[in-house]
């Protein structure tokens, strides 16, 4: 299986092939992930999310991103994974920052990092491209950022925010990144961005011009217990409600006495069992 580098999504960009890419948390969904065949897995930070139970990113820890890297790392050996720096590690001083990037690239052995920000964090993103870390940014709607937008709500719509998005990306480029996520913005704003600059950009709810796109595993399969979605998020399987009809049936199974039946014990022989002495 040919896995993907820095350089060859560059190729695929100039070659206009879509890059695909995945959420994942764990080495089981990681083994799903690699095992269809995407091109690149996020190690999203949205894990607080969906797979911790939080409201937002905002309470994810560099442990927990750490924790789950290496199970995915465990599970999608030949996959390039990237994993978020969470809230506020790169925002102190540049030296916390390589601290702290180093510390989940050497852990949990990943391919890059990703961070949300643009100008403002150029100096962090520049000293880990010199350390030697893969880096991608990620504009628009930066959900670290979500209690200042004041909710999950559509980025740059205006002029001067979609001028400061695009003047972003070109930074984030000058400054070494190998691909930018652009999130939840106008779909003709995507377009312009991947148009202006050179490296790719991968999109959740930029529209179809961008390189590649991305999807959080839990959206893409359904596996959310409650129904509220973006916009963006095109649901492929519906398995939350099969999980839980899957656990009703085993329930009432048990419940009926159906389940274990004769298919699922194990035996003994008759003679063995009557002479244990209770
Ligand atoms: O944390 C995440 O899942 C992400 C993607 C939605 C881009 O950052
Ligand atoms: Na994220």
């Amino acid at each position: 299986r040919f896995k993907q580098t820095t350089r060859s999504v560059q190729v695929m960009k100039e070659r206009s092939e879509p890059i695909v890419m995945v959420t994942a948390y764990d080495s089981t969904q990681a083994a799903h992930a690699q095992a269809a065949g995407v091109d690149m897995i996020l190690v999203g930070d949205s894990l607080g999310m969906v797979m911790l139970g939080y409201d937002t990113t905002v309470p994810v820890t560099i442990e927990d991103m750490i924790h789950h890297a290496k199970a995915v790392r465990r599970g999608a050996k030949d996959t390039m994974v990237i994993v978020d720096m969470p809230f506020a590690t790169y925002h102190q001083s540049v030296a916390d920052t390589v601290r702290y990037a180093s510390r989940i690239m050497q852990e949990s052995y990943v391919d890059g990092l990703k961070l949300e920000g643009g100008i403002e964090i150029v100096p962090h993103v520049q000293a880990l491209v010199q350390a030697g870390i893969p880096v991608c940014g990620h504009l628009g709607l930066t959900p670290q950022s979500v209690l200042q937008f004041g909710g999950f709500r559509v980025q740059a719509r205006e002029l001067h925010a979609a001028q400061k998005l695009l003047n972003d990306a070109i930074a984030l480029q000058a400054a070494g990144s190998f691909m930018v996520v652009l999130e939840c913005i106008p779909s003709a704003l995507g377009t312009l961005v991947t148009e202006t600059i050179t490296i790719p950009t991968i999109g959740i709810g930029a529209g179809d011009a961008c390189s590649g796109q991305v999807l959080v595993y839990h959206d893409l399969l359904g596996l959310g217990v409650d129904s509220r979605r973006a916009k963006f998020v095109k649901t492929y399987a519906q398995l939350g409600e099969s999980a839980i009809a899957a656990i009703k049936s085993y329930r009432d199974e048990v419940k009926q006495h159906e389940f274990p039946n004769q298919e699922y014990r194990y035996d003994i022989a008759v003679e063995a069992i009557s002479s244990v002495k209770k």
